[in-house]
């Protein structure tokens, strides 16, 4: 997908413009030919020069060099690429982008160009922290901005965390999707994500730990690999990932209806913490205090959607996926589940709340599936989710087509 693709190729002025380097030489390298624009920051990092001979491109840096109005207006160098990324994306980048500046050529180019966007943001942890950068990411999220990493680990600020630039294989590969290339090109996968509120009455209803927060990241592990992703979601407290067709739920009832609907799918990953009851007769007014003490509450069981789905003839996706939630036996108890849901593979987790698995940054999982059990140490839940989201891709790519009757 890369070979023979104009990359316009923004390096903002961080310590990881140094990478934006080997980034210039992997495209070369790939096949695709790069127009690098240098912010004035970035030449305090590396000099058009290096840029230059790299790319065998010329350097744009000015919005005033009127050569470079002649031979190209900005307008048009915006627009004749494929793609543009920005990399590294320093916090400053961010909250030009998302703020709309056109002040230089780089923020002039993001504002002007009808391409897709992707950028590779790299800063000190406590300033992707920040809730200014939060809230420029969500901003540029919500504009259809693609985006890759930061990875987390030593900076070259000495601290620790999340803020280094992704590696430029990294990057190379998300500009792939992004030209409409990754293993999950063409593929569709349902996701259903987050707890689920089973009202009471209008104003109470029964809810789970659940953040959302593994659902999420699994959806956008797969949207990086190119996939479709429709994501089915109860009300969760990590907002959903930019890029996924997003269906909002409530109740286990419109999960399933929801889920229905989204088929056929080459794979379905069912994350949600789904409600096992609902209240029978959930009153449409608010119940009141009185004399009787409190209500006692009837409960009626919900569809159990995973088992459901695993179940159908057509159009059962060739690949479903559960999770299983256990707080003891965890491996016996997942592999009676997957037997009893019908699914082909089982995420099962200790959600016990030693573990600060519900609702935390970290998962440890074991994945059964008819291969066996495969324990994976404790990790991210990203880095969970890109794990996953590559072992999908492997066997979709041995999978047939899911047909729709
Ligand atoms: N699930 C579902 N619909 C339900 C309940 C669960 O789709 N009504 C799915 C979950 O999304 C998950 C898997 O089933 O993929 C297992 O969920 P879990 O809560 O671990 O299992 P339960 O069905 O609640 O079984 P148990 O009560 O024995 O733990």
């Amino acid at each position: 997908m890369v070979s023979g693709k104009r990359i316009l190729l923004i390096i903002g002025g961080g310590i990881a413009a140094y990478k934006a380097l080997e980034l210039i030489r992997a495209l070369k390298k790939a096949g695709a030919s790069v127009v690098p624009v240098l912010t004035r920051a970035a030449e305090e990092f590396v000099t058009p020069l290096s840029a230059a001979a790299l790319a065998g491109d010329k350097v744009y840096r000015d919005l005033f060099d009127l050569t470079d109005e002649a031979e190209m207006g900005h307008i048009e160098l915006s627009r004749a690429a494929d793609l543009v990324v920005v990399a590294p994306a320093t916090a400053d980048l961010m909250a030009k982008m998302a703020h709309g500046h056109a002040n230089d050529l780089a923020s002039t180019l993001l504002m002007a160009t009808d391409k897709r966007v992707l950028i590779a943001p790299a800063m000190n942890v406590r300033m992707w922290d920040h809730a200014a950068t939060r809230r420029n990411l969500a901003t540029l999220q919500g504009d259809g901005i693609l985006s890759v990493g930061p990875d987390e680990g030593a900076m070259a600020c000495g601290e620790f965390g999340p803020g280094r630039m992704a590696e430029p294989e990294a990057i190379l590969a998300a500009i792939d999707t992004a030209l409409g290339g990754g293993p999950l090109a063409g593929k569709h996968v349902l996701v259903t994500s987050g707890p689920t509120h089973e009202p009471i009455d209008p104003v109470r209803y029964i809810a789970n730990r659940s953040s959302g927060a593994q659902g999420t990241a699994l959806a956008r592990a797969l949207l990086d690999l190119g996939a479709r992703v429709s994501f089915i979601t109860g009300p969760a407290s990590v907002p959903p990932p930019a890029g996924a067709d997003v269906v909002r739920v409530e109740t286990a009832l419109q999960m399933l209806d929801a889920v229905e609907n989204a088929l056929p799918a080459h794979a379905a990953v069912f994350a949600a913490a789904v409600a096992d009851w609902r209240v029978q007769g959930a009153s449409d007014h608010k119940i009141k205090k009185g004399p009787d003490g409190p209500p006692a509450l009837t409960f009626a069981e919900n569809p159990d959607i995973l088992a459901s789905i695993s179940a159908l003839d057509a159009p059962r996706p060739p690949l479903v996926v559960g999770f299983a939630a256990e707080t003891r036996n965890l491996v016996e108890n997942a592999t009676a589940k997957r037997a009893r849901k019908g699914c082909d593979w089982i995420v099962a987790n200790d959600v016990s709340p030693e573990t600060g698995i519900m609702g935390g940054a970290e998962n440890k999982v074991v994945l059964i599936s008819d291969a066996g059990t495969e324990e994976w140490p404790r990790m991210t839940k990203a880095e969970v989710a890109r794990r996953l989201a590559d072992r999908i891709a492997a066997a979709l790519a041995d999978l047939p087509a899911p047909v729709m009757l």
